[in-house]
């Protein structure tokens, strides 16, 4: 994680610095720091917590410099505090980085063996010391590229130097990094949204690269130091939606915006004239296919897991997910016949790129669901299914869920179809069935009131359970993902049938139990997994849809329903109550909704 900016101007950088900053505070939010070059000197401040303690803290005004660097952190090594906090500078460097270097300790040791003296617990400080150390013995380029060779693990980094005053070196491996193009000036950043304000014309690094980036020029180089050519792209302008408007969060933003998203996904996916689905350019010939591996982190990863039920419903394909983070470090059998499917929002998590970069070397068929398209992961695959849901802010996934489970259910509709295995009645009910979800989804937001009323049962109970079965299940794990990240309440998504293999015995008096139970085949069974929680004292707070047949039980404290529809769209509608839930959680707590502790949105990190 962390956020990297970096500006080389004809005028003053600290205000640009300190508003791009604020917008990549959501990757990182533990602490702050700027470097500026001035009359010959590094200047370096920094704080613990948000940019605004800087402003805070500092009297900015002596803050002077047309160069300068800046970071928002997400700890890896050393505690929050000011002096851990980026950028690491000695007297004539000053750097900012994103990501772990591995070989730290053994580089630390050398360092001080050679009478370098550090400040901090970081991973960091090393490279501030080693780049020292390489420029006695050689030019700028020599001894970036020295550096890098040394350093093990993964980064992105920002460098200034004092006796070089003129320019910032970027560098990137494994963690993302962009160069932006200005009017007499250019930038460094983790990210397009962070310079999209100053600029639409964007470089990305790939790995091993680093840049030298002056005020009226940049220059890029391989792993080698050679000068190398890269494209410029031009990005689309979408600020608008990277504000608030009359919300007062972002969460609560993205959530309403879920109709949109869906509605989104249908323009881009379903073609309406012959009722069918659109895989533009889909690499592959059917045939070729013969298995899937569904491949991601947290969210994206329940994303993984909900398609696994459709692609088996809807596709004889042997269907398999896994964590990205264990994926990559297990001995994995490569399948030829196999599509490896990469699920993120950001497309920049770093387990996940790095399980996609297993994949390409291994010379397999690989896809991403993604949102950000100019990221790693979407442009290191084979082929992209884009969600298009617009820029998700809010640390907890909301929209970007529902953008992904779109796509996936799409994709699992499209291949069932070619494989024939999927009957084209079939294939075009569900085709129409989707095109009324927008509309669905708006009637199930209108929820609000009674979920805010239930949640501040959640909020006084010392844990709490998120049951359901078939698809439901993946839906349980990621309402209870969404109530531990936003209000820090202990909550456990479970397979409503494995309760009496053990977490039974967590059940007391007043515990909140949520029950998934749409009228779907699994439905019977839950209800009875239902009622064994609820003879154990259990709270339960009923999700279902709505029916003619009536839930036979007296003891449900709370019975939510959403709309009905096909049964393999009923989870879209289940997972809008357990967002709103976790979001009014957190709101009665007072906590931060967009930025929970110890967070960040997007994990650059492993
Ligand atoms: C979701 O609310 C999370 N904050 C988190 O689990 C997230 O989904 C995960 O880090 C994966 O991110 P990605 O989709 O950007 O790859
Ligand atoms: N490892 C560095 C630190 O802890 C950077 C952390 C990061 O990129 O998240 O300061």
């Amino acid at each position: 994680m962390c956020g990297i900016i970096g500006i080389s101007s004809n005028k003053p950088v600290l205000t640009d610095i300190i508003n791009s900053l604020k917008k990549l505070e959501y990757r990182g939010y533990d602490s702050a720091g700027i470097a500026t070059l001035s009359d010959g000197e590094i200047n370096e401040i920094k704080s613990e917590g948000r940019v605004d303690n800087l402003e805070q803290n500092f009297d900015l005004k002596n803050l002077k410099g047309n160069i300068g660097i800046g970071h928002v952190r997400w700890a890896t090594h050393g505690i929050p505090n000011r002096i851990n906090a980026h950028p690491h500078s000695s007297h004539n460097v000053s750097v900012v980085h994103n990501g772990i270097i591995e070989n730290s300790t053994i580089l630390k040791k050398t360092l001080i063996s050679k009478g370098y003296k550090f400040k901090s617990q970081t991973d960091t400080e090393v490279i501030v010391h080693l780049i020292s150390e390489n420029l006695k013995t050689a030019e700028l380029e020599e001894a970036v590229t020295k550096t890098l060779k040394q350093l093990h693990g993964s980064f992105a980094l920002g460098i200034v130097f004092k006796d070089i005053p003129d320019l910032i070196v970027g560098a990137r491996r494994g963690s993302p990094l962009a160069v932006g193009y200005g009017p007499n000036e250019n930038y460094l950043g983790s990210d397009s949204y962070a310079l999209k304000s100053m600029t639409n014309k964007i470089t990305y690094l790939d790995d091993s690269e680093f840049c030298i980036v002056k005020k009226d020029e940049v220059n890029f180089f391989n792993e080698e130091g050679k000068k190398i050519n890269k494209k410029i792209l031009e990005l689309s302008s979408d600020e608008e939606s990277y504000q608030k408007g009359d919300f007062k969060h972002f969460m609560a933003k993205e959530i309403e915006e879920q109709p949109t998203t869906v509605k989104t996904g249908i323009k881009e996916y379903l073609d309406n004239v012959n009722n069918d689905v659109n895989l533009f350019n889909f690499p592959w010939k059917i045939d070729e296919i013969k298995s899937i591996k569904l491949i991601g982190c947290g969210t994206a990863y329940h994303s993984c897991l909900i398609a696994k039920y459709w692609f088996e419903e809807l596709t004889s394909l042997d269907v398999n997910i896994d964590i990205a983070s264990e994926f990559r470090y297990r001995n994995n059998r490569f399948k030829n016949d196999s599509l490896y499917i990469f699920v993120s929002q950001s497309g920049e998590t770093a387990d996940t790129y790095a399980a996609l970069d297993l994949c390409n070397k291994n010379k397999m068929k690989t896809c991403s669901v993604v949102n950000v398209i100019e990221s790693s992961i979407a442009r290191n695959s084979n082929y992209v299914l884009p969600i298009h849901c617009g820029p998700e802010i809010g640390v907890a996934s909301t929209k970007a869920f529902l953008g992904q489970i779109l796509v996936l259910y799409i994709l699992a509709l499209k291949l069932g179809f070619l494989k024939n295995e999927l009957e084209k009645i079939k294939y075009q009910e569900k085709i129409k069935d989707l095109k009324n979800l927008p509309n669905l989804i708006e009637k199930t937001l209108l929820l609000d009131s009674h979920i805010q009323s239930i949640s501040s049962t959640f909020n006084e109970a010392k844990g709490s359970m998120f049951l359901g079965r078939g698809s439901s299940y993946p839906i349980a794990l990621e309402g209870a993902l969404k109530l531990k990240e936003l209000s820090y309440i202990h909550a456990e998504g479970y397979p409503a049938g494995e309760m009496k293999h053990g977490p039974l015995a967590l059940i007391e008096e007043g515990m909140p139990v949520v029950v998934l139970a749409p009228r779907d085949n699994y439905y019977k069974k839950t209800i009875s997994n239902m009622q064994e929680v609820i003879a154990r004292g259990a709270k339960v707070l009923l999700i279902t849809n709505k029916s003619d047949d009536e839930v036979v039980s007296e003891n449900i404290w709370e019975t939510i329903e959403v709309e009905s529809t096909n049964k393999d769209l009923l989870p879209f509608l289940l997972t809008i109550p357990l967002q709103k839930l976790a979001y009014y959680s957190a709101l009665k707590k007072g906590y931060d909704i967009d930025k929970p502790r110890n967070l960040a949105k997007s994990v650059t990190v492993e």
